[in-house]
């Protein structure tokens, strides 16, 4: 099947957004309000951008209303009406229950962190609180938000952050600054509005054309 995404309804366009994008990794992100209220809401539509500086994004798409939402408004610049400034935080396999009960949409100023039973911990740079549980956070500035269809329903947005501080839990990192992926047990979204999957079964294949060597993974399989 070809899909022209023009000629598609946008729940359609969604359905196939997020059927192939997968596995996603979640951010959950904290982020306050211009008068200090906290909030915390998972977003899976969530990468690293670069190291140089190191900056990562998350995609906050707007409400059925085609109004930002809580995390957007709180995160978005100063210049904005926003506080600039979030945290990303890293869930493991042992929150995740709590990490999807945070999106749940309360009232603009009612916390997610009361709700979930997730524990605030202060930061060093940013004012948002980190997620005491999650065993690596990102302290982030935000640098620029991009809206691909501002005020419209599902429209995407773009929050690029600039990462001031990293934590990270210390039985889960190295002197080489390698972090622990069996221990930080991390998980992913699926293809489903309920549906994710575990980091636990993982393989190495070299880059370039060292993959193409005599490794299991590059051995052909058998028929199933
Ligand atoms: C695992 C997971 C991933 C999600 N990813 C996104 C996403 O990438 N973008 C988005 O707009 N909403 C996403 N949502 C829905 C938001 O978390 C939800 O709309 C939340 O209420 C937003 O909270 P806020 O209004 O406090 O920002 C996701 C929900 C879950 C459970």
């Amino acid at each position: 099947m070809i899909y022209d995404p023009a000629s598609l309804g946008q729940t359609d366009r969604y359905k196939l957004m997020i059927g192939g994008v997968v596995p996603r990794p979640i951010a959950l992100v904290s982020t306050c309000s211009p008068d200090g209220r906290t909030n915390l809401a998972p977003f899976s539509f969530f990468a690293g951008v670069g190291s140089n500086p190191m900056t990562l994004l998350f995609c906050p798409a707007n409400d059925e209303r085609g109004q930002e939402k809580d995390s957007l408004r709180n995160a978005k610049p100063v210049s904005e009406g926003g506080v600039g400034q979030f945290v990303v935080n890293i869930v493991p396999f042992s929150h995740a229950h709590q990490m999807a009960a945070c999106a749940e949409p309360l009232p603009h100023g009612e916390s997610e962190f009361d709700l979930s039973g997730f524990t605030p911990s202060p930061c060093e740079v940013v004012s948002p609180p980190r997620v005491a549980q999650c065993p690596v956070s990102y302290e982030c500035i935000t640098r620029q938000v991009i809206r691909t269809n501002p005020g419209q329903p599902a429209g995407g947005n773009i929050v690029i952050g600039e990462v001031v501080r990293v934590h990270v839990r210390d039985d889960l990192i190295d002197e080489r600054h390698r972090i622990d992926q069996a221990k930080l047990d991390a998980i992913g979204r699926m293809g489903g509005p309920a549906a994710y999957c575990t980091t636990r079964e993982r393989f190495e294949v070299p880059s370039g054309r060292a993959a193409l060597g005599d490794t299991p993974a590059s051995r052909p399989r058998p028929p199933a």
